[in-house]
């Protein structure tokens, strides 16, 4: 069992998406092993995403993750990792897969309604940047 870590992020939240976004977790055999729903402070944002600094589009990235509401979820199944990443689909939902996430619900590939782990090793980061180990059950 592997875990990775996922947002539903502000684009999605407001367009009240949280449900139908859970409900391809759940129906694909993911178990949400933890989560809340939280507005990320821009201190918050631009340390999750300091991979990214130097990239042309950090700042609007960091923005827009602040603009509403967010949902950060643990992920738990066999190479959770990749099952995320595929049932996702491509970061630009102009290049994503049909029946993927982002194919049906991202607005452009900034708001593109979910983030998701590239790595085990950054998966690990990522969880223990916003939960502590008592908030994640198995
Ligand atoms: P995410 O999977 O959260 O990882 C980094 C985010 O940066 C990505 O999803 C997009 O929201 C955003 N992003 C990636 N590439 C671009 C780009 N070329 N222009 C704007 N935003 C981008």
């Amino acid at each position: 069992m592997e875990r990775t870590f996922a947002i539903i992020k502000p684009d999605a939240v407001e367009r009240n998406l949280i449900g139908k976004i859970l409900e391809r977790i759940e129906s694909n055999g993911f178990k949400i092993a933890a989560m809340k729903r939280t507005h990320l402070s821009t201190t918050q944002a631009q340390g999750f995403y300091h991979v990214h600094k130097e990239r042309p589009f950090f700042n609007s990235l960091t923005e827009f993750m602040c603009s509403g509401p967010v949902v950060l979820l643990v992920l738990e199944k066999e190479d959770a990792v990749s099952a995320w990443r595929g049932l996702m689909g491509a970061t630009n939902p102009e290049e994503a897969d049909a029946g993927t996430i982002r194919k049906d619900f991202a607005l452009n590939i900034e708001k593109n309604s979910t983030h998701g782990s590239d790595s085990a090793e950054n998966a690990a980061f990522e969880i223990s940047y916003f939960f502590s180990q008592t908030e994640i059950l198995s």
